[in-house]
């Protein structure tokens, strides 16, 4: 883990409010699994810095995807090229792949895709199929296709049927489930909950499924405790043993804070 300041290479916005930065930070990208996060500094008027997932690595390089949803972010959104931007990374555990993975099934509820990009890039050599289940409310909320490994085979579900699927993405699960060897997952917390008492149904309950937990954090770093949750193994700090919890571990009602 290393703090450090990185060069911005760009900075734009790709769905209404929601951008996609490129880093150069060859001592964090080169370090970074699919997963983790950073703790980013977000200007001088907020205090706590940010954690934001590692979205995708490329040689030295690496991406942030954000939402602007407050100070930080918003200031994160006006940085330019050229500027510099004090990160601290890479944290957390990342997502758990097994060599002997041949099929993936990704499963991201808007923003929620930001962890698994950098995944989809790190598996698609190695397995026969990668698939993603891509859910929004509507297509302008959308990750871009054109932003995906061309190799990933993607469903998209939005909820008014702009495009894809009318519905939610989550109706989907037990049309590829069955063929996946391990299941990844990120989104917001009704797909969580939605997932969590549909699990019989959604036949995810002899599969290695691991979610990603989004919360908010003051270090990151396992010192204040702050992020400390409850699950079926006990207290787990959401910075240091996770973000990534096998989903079978994750106790609902204790999501209800996050
Ligand atoms: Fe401080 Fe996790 S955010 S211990």
């Amino acid at each position: 883990m290393k703090q450090t300041f990185a060069k911005v290479l760009s900075n734009r916005e790709v769905m209404p409010g929601v951008y996609l930065m490129w880093l150069k930070s060859p001592e964090i990208a080169l370090k970074s699994l699919p997963g983790q996060f950073l703790m980013v500094a977000c200007g001088e008027e907020t205090v706590l810095r940010r954690p934001i997932s590692v979205h995708n690595v490329e040689g030295d390089k690496l991406a942030l995807l954000f939402m602007v949803v407050g100070k930080g972010t918003e200031w994160l959104s006006h940085l330019q090229i050229g500027d510099s931007l004090d990160i601290l990374g890479p944290l957390g555990n990342g997502f758990m792949t097994s060599a002997e993975d041949k099929n993936i099934l990704l499963i991201a509820g808007g923003i929620g895709v930001a962890p698994l990009r950098f995944l989809m890039d790190k598996v698609k050599s190695s397995c026969k199929q990668v698939t993603l289940l891509l859910g929004a409310a509507a297509a302008e909320k959308l990750y871009p296709k054109e932003l995906l490994p061309p190799e990933v085979n993607l469903v998209v579900a939005t909820e008014d049927g702009s495009i894809g699927h009318k519905g939610l993405v989550t109706e989907f699960i037990p049309n590829f489930v069955i063929a996946a060897d391990r299941v990844f997952v990120c989104g917001p917390m009704p797909m969580l909950r939605y997932m969590a008492e549909h699990q019989r149904d959604l036949k995810l309950t002899n599969k290695p499924v691991y979610f990603s937990l989004e919360m908010r954090m003051a270090c990151g770093l396992g010192v204040c405790y702050g992020c400390t949750i409850r699950t079926k193994s006990g207290l787990k700090q959401v910075c240091k043993d996770g973000p990534v919890f096998p989903f079978n571990d994750i106790i609902l009602d204790e999501m209800t804070r996050l």
